[in-house]
């Protein structure tokens, strides 16, 4: 301390001037996402109304302190929360398959599988996929609206289980890794995928009965949902009940509840994180989800929430029943059939892949169109 200290009294103005511009150039690590307006015109059955427009290209800085060590494996746990309804099933069944396809693959820094399943009582996959039961919500506590009981599933989960990672990631049935996942989190920065459709900013007057003034701007509330997202498991364990709170609280109030609508559980992640401080790093090229985005390049997981309908000539016919098309809601109360048909000639590769990946995990999963998912 004392010799540095002295070194320092001794040195030259320039040489400090030098040495302070060093330090801020190294201090502040600048990762800039581009999002490109690639959604405008989207519409969905979970979005409302003016939530349909472009995400800004969020700029996160990250002090130069939590930039990753190269060579330093950070394994994080996969944590895949869902139900016992067929339809949550074949999802996880196919997820789980990826998951295992693309764990040992070179830049994956993938560690354990548990699905989190939040009905309260094992089922017939518990010897396929690594299972936790925990506890739904009391009945009536969630309205309808099931997920809501993906914050206490983590509240449950984490208290209750030994997880040997120190990070966690939080992901979906319908979640495919089609490319190795290394950790995208920077010690105490999560990180997390930007949802164009959410807009704290946008929706202030609700917010603000959650996140009061004397926390900042709304603007500190990242446009994101629990998932995908990278976190340290000791951040997760502080955030987890307040987003359980909150999220409950937003459902009992009408006007959020109408506002917020199907992603109002998002809103409570976003919320409750932000209340504790956490600010994400945001990486665009965590997810891609066709039919909106083309290429899936170097991203890492296809959501398949949206529904791909075509007409023959490859021509995307959104929200209208395609001569061809691939969609989840299609296979409610049973598992999707296997080898489905490819599509038409000119359809975006995303959603090709998307199709061969399914087909691919269902002729090689053992007993697929046996009843075991009924
Ligand atoms: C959540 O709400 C319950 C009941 O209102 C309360 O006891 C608990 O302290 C709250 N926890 C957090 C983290 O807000
Ligand atoms: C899959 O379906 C195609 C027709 O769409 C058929 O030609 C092919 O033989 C089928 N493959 C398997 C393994 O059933």
């Amino acid at each position: 301390m004392m010799t540095a200290r002295k070194n320092i009294g001794r040195a030259s103005p320039v040489l400090l001037v030098f040495l302070a511009l060093g330090f801020s150039f190294a201090t502040y690590n600048l990762i800039t996402i581009v999002i490109r307006n690639r959604f405008s015109g989207l519409e969905d059955d979970s979005l409302s109304s003016g939530s349909r427009s472009m995400l800004r290209d969020p700029i996160t800085r990250m002090p130069d302190h939590v930039k990753k060590q190269e060579n330093v494996r950070l394994p994080f746990h996969v944590a895949l929360t869902a139900t016992d309804s067929p339809y949550n099933k074949w999802q996880c069944r196919i997820m789980y398959y990826w998951y295992k396809k693309v764990k040992d693959m070179p830049g994956s820094e993938m560690g354990g599988f548990t699905r989190v399943l939040h009905s309260g009582r094992a089922d017939d996959l518990m010897d396929e996929i690594p299972t936790y039961v925990v506890d739904p919500l009391p009945a009536g506590l969630d309205r309808g609206y099931v997920v809501l009981n993906r914050p206490w599933a983590f509240v449950q989960w984490l208290e209750k289980a030994n997880i040997k990672e120190e990070y966690i990631l939080m992901a979906e049935p319908d979640h495919v890794f089609v490319n190795p996942l290394p950790n995208l989190a920077r010690g105490g920065y999560p990180a997390a995928f930007p949802f164009f459709y959410i807009k704290p900013d946008k929706n202030e007057n609700i917010i603000r009965k959650y996140y009061p003034e004397e926390k900042g701007p709304v603007t500190n509330i990242d446009p994101i949902g629990n998932s995908p997202v990278i976190i340290k498991k000791s951040v997760l364990e502080k955030i987890a009940p307040t987003w359980m709170n909150i999220s409950i609280k937003m459902k009992n109030d009408p006007e959020t509840d109408k506002t917020f609508g199907w992603v109002l559980e998002m809103y409570g992640y976003a919320v409750a994180s932000a209340l504790h401080g956490v600010q994400h790093i945001l990486r665009k090229d965590f997810m891609l989800q066709p039919p909106w985005d083309h290429d899936v390049g170097k991203k890492f997981i296809i959501h398949y929430t949206y529904g791909c309908d075509y007409s023959l000539k490859g021509e995307l016919t959104y929200g209208k029943i395609g001569e061809w098309r691939f969609d989840k809601r299609s296979f409610l109360d049973r598992p999707l059939p296997r080898n489905l048909s490819l599509p038409p000639p000119g359809v975006p590769e995303s959603v090709v892949t998307l199709v061969k990946k399914v087909n691919e995990a269902t002729a090689n999963i053992p007993g697929w169109d046996t009843a075991r998912t009924g």
